[in-house]
């Protein structure tokens, strides 16, 4: 039985065990994965001690993402990019290559869901961590443009400074929108305060999408604001299940069925 675990601290809601003991049974893959919770600042020690253990590779979370990514010998080019890392692996040679697959799990949730980036118009509420880990795979499937925004203005300006070279992007304050955008995504942590980032009524043009990286049992405040105003809503549920589905396919080069673990996830929240 090959070892595997989600760090985070607190970790005890995460909803990782679940998902990965799912893609287990489905593919016939002979895994064990636990949720371990390091004291802060100390994910490096927890790591090591995992992998004496028998630890092969982890997911990593809140607050643990950077730690991760100063840790890893090796990392992937889009974890270099979003200077965080959710998937840690043990190579043979006892060095830990690290990746992150938040932003591949949004691009796929979206996919799933039908909802087109190519040519379209991306606004993107938010400059944390969460949005930068998302830039490079968002990017890459060509939408005509993105803009991020932000309550400090300096950080979105930044953002969209750090990812030009990836396509036609900006950033900058709430004062600067202007136009209708066919996809919005919330990767602010506003929701959980219940605050609703100051974005104008005609946001969404006609038949789009709002997103929301949140999930909970109820919407999140974002998207019970957005559907009045005409948008089509989603989310973070399926991006949590396609994350966690492209952590696995890097560990055990299998691609799980993410159908049946959406529903089941779902129903487990109420
Ligand atoms: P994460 O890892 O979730 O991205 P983060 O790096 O702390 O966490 O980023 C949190 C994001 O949510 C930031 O964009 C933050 O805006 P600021 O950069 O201005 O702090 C945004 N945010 C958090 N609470 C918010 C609120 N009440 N209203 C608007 N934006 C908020």
């Amino acid at each position: 039985t090959d070892r595997y675990a989600v760090f985070g601290n607190p970790v005890g809601h995460s909803k990782s065990p679940m998902i990965h003991a799912d893609f287990a049974g489905q593919t016939g893959q002979d895994i064990d994965y636990t949720a371990i919770e390091p004291p802060i600042g100390e994910l490096a020690a927890a790591w090591q001690a995992f992998c004496a253990e028998g630890g092969r590779g982890a997911n990593v979370t809140v607050p643990f993402k950077a730690d991760a990514f100063e840790l890893c010998d090796t990392l992937s080019h889009r974890a270099r990019r979003a200077g965080a890392v959710n998937t840690l692996i043990l190579g043979g040679n006892g060095r830990t290559y690290g990746d992150t697959t938040d932003g591949v799990g949004l691009v796929r949730d979206l996919a799933y869901h039908r909802v087109a980036l190519a040519g379209k118009r991306v606004l993107i509420v938010g400059a944390g961590g969460a949005v930068r880990g998302i830039l490079e795979p968002l990017l890459g499937e060509q939408p005509s443009e993105v803009v991020v925004v932000n309550r400090t203005a300096e950080k979105a300006r930044q953002l969209g400074e750090d990812f030009a070279d990836l396509g036609t992007i900006k950033g900058g304050g709430f004062d600067s929108l202007d136009g209708k955008f066919d996809v919005v995504i919330n990767g602010t942590s506003a929701s959980l305060s219940g605050d609703l980032p100051p974005l104008p009524d005609d946001l969404f043009a006609n038949g789009a999408w709002a997103y929301d990286m949140m999930y909970g049992v109820e919407p999140t405040v974002f998207l019970t604001w957005a559907g009045p105003r005409g948008a089509k809503l989603l989310d973070g549920l399926g991006m949590l299940v396609e994350q966690a589905a492209e952590s696995f396919y890097l560990w055990r080069n299998q691609r799980p069925d993410t159908a049946p673990v959406r529903a089941r996830l779902r129903q487990s929240l109420n």
